[in-house]
């Protein structure tokens, strides 16, 4: 065996892309860049991770391509693989624009490319999307193979990707899934956050987040909307704000201008509020403003209320972006007793020493030198901050605000750094926390206990035009006097080209019920057949319903003890691929970090054919309802409700198994007494 005749066993590899190894390629010094990752491995553990990225590169290069692989190893603590990165900007261009053997291949290669957009993509460079470590797959490399791949797949075969390496094609049929992909995972002992960042630098697993390495995030936008409904949501529930009203004259403060935190400030200006949001990386402050997702700019704490109150009183939405630590925001309302009704964070708290989260008193270049040259110090401040952090929310709680964590596992850090006073059960954090997450008191009872997700699509001619007929088309599928959740939605549809919110590819978001998703679905696979728009890809987030175990975040209001278990996302992901989805995915990590969640995601393309009406008909209730179903049998009324309306209009076709209530109180009164003493 030589290298000769395994290049002649493969009809598609590296060298098929490039001809000659491509050159070096410079970076636009106007974009952010992923910063350092710390660099752990042993002498021996660097010949392998050299290894592993060779194995992409054909033997005449290796010899170049190792020095410059163990610089790049050495200098940011990953193997990207620049050289292999396209020239120029990525953008997701109109599906017609790529090639394919089948539309699913071509339009992959769009969600991909929109995933890297510069406008969209957190470090273009390091392949991240979102979230300061989710990535679309781990090197340059794989991204130049995949495209490779998709090109060739057929309609009778599925791609496989492990952690974003193509493992290769294999015949299937047309109604089986065209890719599927799993990020992250690993052997239940192994799976923890150390494991992990040596793998990463070994180049064997991939942080996949929810919609990064699924190939689905559409922009801030897909956060958008969740944001709106918890925010407004809080303030109906925890303010008194009628249902029927919104957030006007209220005051919400936050953190976080990154990929999903800049949604924060335009949902705070749907939902009728006023918001202030810091941010110490004045280069994600400019983007938002300069994409109108933030008002105006404060460059200290005292502008920052100044301006907010001016809008307050006017009770005009405003959104306010402050250049500098939350930390310092804060300490500046609890010593000029400032009002604040609705609190959270959305700093990258689950990447907290890896540098999502800037310890007070360092602005974000000093974070960034600091993270490269002294790891130890860095970790100390990151805890003292997170120590004040918690302090200082804990004062303003006690003043009324109403604190929400954002699912950035910020209470987790918090108890990580030490503060034992945050858990619930005053030990440890398997019961959870002292604050709610925004899952467990809002969004979960809320929303996902009936069925209600973040839903979305994208137009993959790139039209405009297709985009608004498809709001309209969603728009009639919604009775708006259903619920008030179909209310708001129905709201937020017929807004939504008003609000702005398309960056890169044009796509939306709608937040929907299980049956809410199959009206649509049909409905725009029908106007695909009709020709009145082009294909179109269905897909969601992760962070849905069915579609995540994570017991601090969606599965954080499941209370029958089920919360640490892994079988729902699982079953969702099995359950979309024996249904035929398009795309299924399942991933470690994504919100909250290894280890501590499970989730998975789709893509359905629509081509407008009668297949592809069977596919959606039988997997868009399953996804949704799979979920709805767990939450129902951990007891969840709203989800018990909606289950036994689900088996009433589905009689004969689906069918879940409900849970007999019964009675605490005589089970607390019959444990009693009986319980061996230790
Ligand atoms: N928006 C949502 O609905 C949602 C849902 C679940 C989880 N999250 C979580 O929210 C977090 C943020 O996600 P993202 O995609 O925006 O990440 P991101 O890394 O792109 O953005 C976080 C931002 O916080 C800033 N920051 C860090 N420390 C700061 C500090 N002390 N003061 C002020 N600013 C600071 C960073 O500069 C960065 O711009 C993640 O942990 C994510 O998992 C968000």
């Amino acid at each position: 065996m030589n290298n000769q005749n395994i290049a002649d066993a493969m009809r598609i590899k590296l060298e098929d892309v490039f001809k000659e190894l491509p050159a070096k390629k410079a970076f636009d010094e106007t974009k952010r860049r992923a910063p350092k990752r710390e660099f752990t491995l042993s002498e021996r553990e660097t010949v392998l991770a050299l290894q592993n990225a060779l194995r992409y590169i054909p033997e005449r290069w290796h010899e170049t391509l190792a020095e410059e692989f163990l610089e790049e190893l050495l200098t940011t603590g990953r193997i990207y693989g620049y050289r292999f990165r396209p020239e120029g900007e990525i953008k997701g261009n109109s599906i017609d624009d790529y090639q394919g053997k089948c539309i699913e291949g071509k339009a992959f290669q769009v969600m991909i490319d929109n995933n890297l957009d510069f406008d969209i993509a957190l470090y273009p460079y390091e392949l991240v999307t979102y979230g300061e470590t989710g990535q679309v797959c781990q090197n340059w490399m794989q991204y130049q193979l995949i495209k490779a791949y998709l090109k060739e797949l057929t309609q009778d075969q599925t791609l496989v990707l492990e952690s974003g390496h193509p493992v290769g094609l294999f015949k299937s049929h047309p109604e089986a899934p065209r890719v599927i992909l799993t990020n992250g995972l690993l052997i239940g002992e192994y799976d923890n956050t150390e494991n992990w960042h040596r793998l990463m630098q070994l180049g064997v697993t991939n942080y996949g987040q929810m919609t990064a390495g699924g190939w689905m995030y559409i922009g801030p936008q897909g956060i958008v909307h969740g944001t709106y409904s918890t925010i407004l949501n809080a303030g109906r529930d925890k303010l008194g704000i009628p249902k029927d009203e919104d957030l006007k004259g209220r005051l919400f403060v936050t953190s976080g201008l990154g990929g999903m935190s800049g949604a924060q400030g335009k949902a705070c200006n749907i939902a009728g509020g006023v918001s202030i949001i810091a941010e110490v990386d004045i280069s994600r402050i400019e983007t938002r403003h300069e994409q109108g997702w933030v008002d105006s700019i404060a460059k200290d704490p005292e502008e920052a209320f100044e301006q907010a109150e001016k809008y307050l009183e006017k009770k005009e939405a405003h959104a306010i972006a402050f250049h500098g630590n939350i930390v310092d925001l804060l300490e500046y309302a609890v010593n000029e007793n400032k009002h604040i009704d609705l609190l959270s964070d959305q700093t990258s708290c689950h990447a907290v020493y890896e540098g999502g989260y800037c310890p007070q008193g360092l602005t974000f270049e000093e974070r960034t030198n600091l993270l490269g040259e002294n790891k130890e110090e860095f970790i100390n401040l990151v805890d003292k901050t997170l120590r004040r952090h918690f302090e200082l929310i804990q004062k303003l709680v006690e003043r009324g605000v109403y604190f929400f964590d954002y699912g950035n596992s910020f209470m987790k850090a918090v108890s990580d750094a030490g503060v034992i006073e945050i858990c619930k059960n005053g030990e440890n954090a398997i019961d959870g926390f002292i604050f709610p997450s925004y899952v467990e008191d809002i969004l979960g009872p809320l929303l996902f206990d009936y069925g209600y997700g973040p839903f979305r699509w994208v137009c993959l001619s790139g039209k405009k035009e297709d985009l608004l007929k498809t709001d309209e088309a969603a728009m009639s599928c919604i009775d708006p006097d259903r619920r008030f959740q179909d209310r708001d939605n129905y709201m937020w549809i017929k807004d939504a080209d008003k609000n702005k919110l398309v960056v890169g590819t044009q796509a939306r978001i709608l937040y929907s019920d299980a049956f809410g998703r199959m009206r649509i679905a049909l409905k725009f696979n029908e106007m695909v057949r009709k020709g009145i728009v082009g294909p179109i890809m269905l897909g969601r987030d992760h962070h849905d319903t069915g579609g995540t175990d994570s017991p601090f975040r969606e599965t954080s209001n499941i209370k029958d003890g089920s919360n640490l278990c892994a079988d729902m996302a699982t079953q969702c992901f099995a359950g979309n691929a024996a249904r035929g989805m398009s795309l299924v995915a399942l991933h470690n990590g994504g919100g909250v970090g290894i280890g501590k969640v499970i989730n998975g995601g789709f893509g359905m393309v629509l081509d407008g054919s009668h297949r592809v009406d069977q596919i959606l008909e039988r997997s868009m209730l399953w996804d949704v309802m799979g979920g709805v179903a767990r939450r129902a049998w951990a007891r969840n009324e709203n989800s018990i409700s909606t289950c036994m309306e689900y088996n009433d209009v589905r009689e004969g076709t689906d069918h879940i198994t409900l849970p007999y209530i019964v009675d605490e109180k005589m089970l607390k009164d019959l444990v009693k007494g009986k319980y061996p003493s230790k």
